[in-house]
């Protein structure tokens, strides 16, 4: 059974999954390169296609995530008749011909493909379904988590998604049945991007610099009272109403304005941005937890798994772990709105096959990847002198003990907001100046951020407090109080480390520069953060990574199995006169 899914909206991407097996997905920004691309993901669904090898006329159900199918989806598909989204398509084309310029005059039309731009023609029997926003959050989380007839709550949580903000959803035996929901004004997302815009930042993106700052100051209770919705014992008891929210659009991408985000911003100037991120901060693990804890409780189970743009909150997930409610937490390593079309997909193949059993995932390469063959012609295009070490590991492991800043390009590109070790900048992790190095030459962001380790998953205890396996990025944990100064680079301001597990049988390149590096140093982990400057979308294709590499203060670039020194870098490093055989200087 060959499933094409997609997102159209915040975050569009794109999936195809064979027999229930995820085969490849991408958010549209990796490809047109525009942040946060809201724009039809039309490269997306061409990408995930060409690289399956299959056809228009090979799928069997197109699922699109969220309650409509929208208008500008009937311009790249031909669907089959008698299916809901002819009846939309109808419906759309005559709301959007009414809108179209041709009615006011112009003489033309709105959402006409070109010549150039095929239509996608679905088989006649092929099916086409919508999934509602909530519901294929859950379903990314549910049917990844590989939980068998184990019964489970599951939570979805975001700004709002159809007209839900947030729902509780029960997980059993294949099945997603819904508790309770709740509508805009229980949002506990729009209360976060409104403080996140009032900071200055951008309402749908940037939260995670309020919560990378929150540690910083101290939270002020009461000083937020009436900008948010509160809950009690699992029930909402407070709603709020947050007034008209506005779009933005910004070169494909979408963001928010809320009403309340400029008086925010005076509490903000009042408290102080530190204080305010912390108060903030506060706010939404107290409601956080008012919901979700009661109503662990009334399901009577000890496991959770979520998704929605709320659990990008590493701080909230850390803490809910930390409660000793769960004996297992999985949250669904692309919570965004990026991570629906996998699960409207997902949703779709669980429902034709419900007999059907699912594993928990252990990565998510599921983008482009690049052979050797194809990156030494690129790097002989751009003449540039690179070589090709027997021992890769043991190269780049000397290069991170010099301290050098590495691009490392490997594989498969990763789905979701974090560098896995497929496009990551590393470093090492052991002198506290790192983080500054990287803000200010590498990244250009905010001097607050924390960086975070990937650490050999064998190793995992040496440096975490009551961890579990955790490869995602997708919540920190308490440092062990020894390894503090061991690896400043890593550990943030409040003791806690956001850790990426490294396995060997899902990335034996990766693990290998780790061992090698902890052979060296005795610590096995290094700094990982994502392959891109402030602003732009992490790196996808090789020339984007050289790009990047030429257009920031990184030293080396690692690209499949070849290394690249900056030219100064080179002059320093004795090693790289000695070139490997079949090196090349163009
Ligand atoms: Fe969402």
């Amino acid at each position: 059974m060959i499933i094409l899914a997609f997102n159209y909206g915040h975050d569009s991407s794109a999936c195809v999954i064979i027999d229930g097996e995820i085969r490849a997905a991408i958010a549209e920004e990796r490809l047109t390169r525009a942040k946060n691309d809201a724009t039809f993901p039309i490269n997306a669904i061409q990408w995930c296609m060409e690289w399956v090898g299959i056809t228009d006329r090979d799928i069997d159900i197109v699922a699109s995530a969220g309650r409509n199918l929208r208008l500008d989806a009937h311009s790249f598909f031909e669907f089959p008749p008698s299916t809901l989204g002819v009846m939309n398509g109808l419906k759309s084309r005559i709301k959007g011909a009414i809108r179209s310029n041709y009615f006011r005059g112009l003489g033309a039309i709105d959402g006409v493909l070109p010549l150039y731009c095929e239509k996608i023609k679905l088989r006649h029997d092929c099916k086409v379904i919508s999934v509602e926003h909530h519901l294929a959050h859950a379903a990314s989380a549910y049917y990844t988590a590989g939980l068998g007839d184990q019964k489970t709550l599951i939570v979805t949580m975001d700004g709002i998604g159809d007209v839900t903000s947030c729902a509780l959803w029960r997980g059993q035996n294949n099945k997603i049945e819904l508790i309770r929901s709740y509508g805009a004004d229980s949002s506990i997302g729009w209360f976060y991007g409104n403080a996140t815009e009032g900071l200055g930042w951008r309402h749908g993106s940037d939260e995670w610099k309020v919560m990378g700052l929150a540690p910083y100051g101290n939270p002020h209770p009461g000083t937020l009272d009436g900008f948010h919705p509160v809950f009690v014992d699992g029930k909402l008891v407070k709603p709020h109403d947050y007034g008209r929210f506005g779009i933005w659009r910004d070169h494909g991408s979408q963001h928010f304005h809320g009403q309340e985000a400029a008086a925010l911003g005076q509490i903000a100037e009042k408290l102080g941005r530190e204080d305010f991120s912390a108060e903030v901060q506060r706010v939404v693990e107290e409601q956080m937890m008012a919901l979700i804890l009661p109503t662990l409780r009334e399901e009577g189970v000890r496991s959770v798994c979520c998704s929605g743009g709320c659990f990008l909150n590493v701080k909230f997930n850390q803490k809910l772990w930390y409660s000793r409610a769960l004996d297992d937490q999985w949250i669904y390593p692309d919570p965004g709105d990026a991570g629906l079309a996998v699960g409207a997909g997902l949703h779709a193949y669980y429902q034709a096959n419900p007999g059907q059993s699912n594993k928990r995932l252990r990565d998510l390469y599921w983008g482009p990847s690049y052979e050797d063959q194809e990156i030494e012609i690129i790097l002989k295009e751009r003449g540039l002198v690179f070589e090709k070490p027997d021992d890769l590991a043991g190269r780049v492991a000397d290069l991170l003990v010099k301290n050098y800043a590495i691009g490392w390009f490997q594989g498969r590109m990763e789905a979701g907001p974090r560098a896995l070790g497929g496009r990551s900048i590393i470093m090492s992790p052991l002198h506290a100046d790192n983080k500054d190095r990287i803000n200010a030459k590498v990244k250009y962001r905010e001097s607050f951020r924390p960086f975070c380790p990937s650490l050999l998953a064998e190793y995992r205890d040496t440096y975490l407090n009551n961890a579990r396996d955790e490869r995602f990025m997708i919540t920190s944990f308490e440092a062990k109080e020894e390894k503090h100064n061991a690896i400043p680079a890593v550990v943030h301001v409040d003791g806690t480390v956001r850790p990426q597990l490294v396995y060997r049988e899902t990335n034996p390149r990766y693990h290998d520069v780790i061992k090698a590096f902890g052979d060296r140093t005795g610590e096995y982990l290094i700094l990982n953060t994502s392959f891109n400057v402030k602003g732009e979308p992490i790196v996808c294709h090789p020339r984007e990574a050289i790009k990047c590499f030429f257009d920031t203060g990184l030293e080396a670039l690692v690209l499949g199995s070849y290394v690249v020194l900056k030219p100064d870098i080179q002059m320093r490093d004795s090693e790289c006169t000695a070139l490997q055989p079949g090196a090349q200087s163009m």
